[in-house]
């Protein structure tokens, strides 16, 4: 059988050099562990419209379609910003999201030990925080029609559609029930059904999807309110599922509590492909970071995190997963910290690749 396939797009900005982290390790698992992977690379965002004009280039759209799984690094910066709205950066993931339909997307928010002080909460709050946004991530908002800035009565008006089907909501529901029942079995959604048809039958469809998932305990909130609880009393959640716009928010709103940005994946995963596999993109939460790219100053754990979802959700590789997250956390605990993960009083930062590297000797203590 031939090696699974995996297209790396790493983008802008600090994509480029926390990638090169990721192959390193994707090299360790093929020598130490036999897990050989197909890896091709292109481009996307800035790199692929400074290329070809265009923030993705339908060849590169293509190959995505055909991997078994897609890694990103990160896309935009300042000097995209002059573009044209259709050609900017963004418009190259969300093309991807969109033609790949990845409708669920997984981003934890989980609180290390070792960095429980960088929260802005107090460390009680946050110690032990593990919890699982499910964020519908095709339709909604960000894609709804009609959209637009159009002339009426002489002044322009902006406009953008929130529209949800109920089988959009129904796929989300199912692969949220579907985590929930893998972890602590509780599911809380969250939209505006005070105020929003869209949240109405939000709630609704996922009160029926309850239905075939009845030992995963169920409830809904207003997304105003799932914010302020995000902040106040984190630890009550498990599981979060909620729209594409919300969903937006409230996972910057929960990265955060972790204190550390530069720690969190994301699994973007949509319907299974004819080998069972989920069409999938694994990217990390943080941004390009443009002010500090090419100084070899990013912390790559994010990114190396997002391979371990891909070992999880795309290769059955749960427990190479494990082994890659606990080498990720025993360099935490070891100390070990990008600029990123200082505190004011102290110490020196390590380099992006010297990072990559204590990540890698973990690995190898675990073998
Ligand atoms: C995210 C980002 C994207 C979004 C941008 C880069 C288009 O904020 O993945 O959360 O708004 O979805
Ligand atoms: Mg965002």
């Amino acid at each position: 059988m031939s090696n699974p396939s995996l297209l790396i797009l790493a983008g802008d900005g600090i994509g480029p050099e926390v990638m090169a982290e990721v192959q390193r390790i994707i090299g360790w698992f093929g020598d130490k562990r036999g897990l050989n992977f197909d890896v091709s690379e292109d481009l996307v965002g800035g790199a692929a419209y400074d290329a070809h004009g265009v923030p993705l280039h339908d060849d590169t759209m293509a190959k995505a379609q055909e991997v078994d799984a897609v890694l990103l690094g990160a896309v935009g910066g300042p000097k995209y910003d002059v573009l044209d709205f259709s050609v900017k950066p963004e418009r190259g993931l969300l093309r991807l999201r969109k033609e790949m339909d990845l409708f669920a997307n997984l981003r934890p928010a989980q609180c290390f030990d070792a960095l429980a002080e960088f929260s802005s909460l107090k460390k009680d709050i946050v110690s032990g925080l593990d919890i699982m946004i499910v964020r519908e991530l095709t339709s909604g908002s960000y894609f709804g029609e009609p959209r637009g800035i159009f002339t009426e009565n002489n002044e322009r008006v902006g406009i953008n559609t929130q529209r949800y089907t109920e089988s959009e909501i129904d796929r989300v529901a199912r692969a949220a029930f579907e985590l929930a029942r893998k972890r602590n079995k509780k599911l809380c959604s969250m939209e505006k059904a005070n105020v929003m048809e869209s949240g109405i039958l939000w709630r609704d469809v996922v009160t029926e999807v309850h239905a075939d998932y009845q030992d995963v305990e169920l409830s809904h909130m207003y997304a105003d309110n799932g914010a302020m609880q995000l902040v106040r009393a984190p630890k009550q959640f498990d599981v979060i599922l909620t729209d594409n716009l919300f969903g937006d928010l409230l996972s910057d709103c929960a990265a955060m509590l972790t204190g550390s940005l530069g720690m969190l994946p994301s699994a973007s995963l949509g319907a299974p492909m004819e080998n069972g596999r989920p069409k999938a993109l694994y990217e990390p939460v943080h941004g390009s970071a443009p002010d500090i790219a090419g100084q070899g100053k990013a912390n790559p754990s994010a990114c190396i995190l997002s391979f371990a979802m891909a070992l999880r959700y795309s290769f059955d590789q749960g427990g190479e997963a494990d082994r890659l997250e606990a080498a990720v956390e025993k360099v935490l605990a070891d100390g070990v910290r990008t600029a990123d993960l200082m505190q004011a009083d102290g110490g020196t930062p390590v380099s992006t690749s010297e990072m990559g590297s204590a990540i890698i000797a973990a690995l190898d203590a675990s073998l």
